[in-house]
């Protein structure tokens, strides 16, 4: 839970240096948006999809960072180009922190 806070707090904190100006994550409107996100991400940022990547745990920059790409056109995708040019700034932001709080743990191969 200690763990699990200071990872909100900094996630919060790095997306307000990356967010426009004024404008501070909320997580909790992130998790709402993110329910349209579900059918190819998953309910936990982990992809119910095949052909969809897991977004849990990621970077606030790097979501962010692919959600304005996918908006501007500078990253195309026929399903994601279309949902990012109904994204704000706000839920841009909102959505990369919700999705970065999210704790992911790996356990790697066994290899003899
Ligand atoms: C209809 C399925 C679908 C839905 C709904 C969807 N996505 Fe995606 N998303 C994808 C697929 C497929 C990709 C992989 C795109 C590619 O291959 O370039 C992707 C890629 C992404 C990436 C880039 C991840 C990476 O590892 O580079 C982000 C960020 C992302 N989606 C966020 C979202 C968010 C936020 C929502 C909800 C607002 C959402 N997506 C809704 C299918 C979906």
């Amino acid at each position: 839970m200690i763990v699990f806070a200071s990872r909100v707090a900094a996630t919060l904190a790095l997306s307000v240096c990356l967010a426009a100006p004024g404008a501070a994550a909320d997580i909790a409107a992130g998790k709402k948006k993110a329910g349209e996100c579900t059918p190819c991400h998953g309910p936990n940022g982990l992809a119910v999809a095949p052909d969809a990547p897991n977004l849990a745990g990621d970077s606030v920059y790097y979501l962010t960072a692919q959600l304005k790409a996918f908006r501007s056109g500078a990253r195309k995708h026929e399903q994601m180009s279309i949902i990012a040019k109904g994204l704000s700034d706000e839920e841009i932001t909102d959505l990369a922190a919700w999705f970065s709080a999210i704790e992911v743990k790996a356990t790697l191969p066994k290899m003899n």
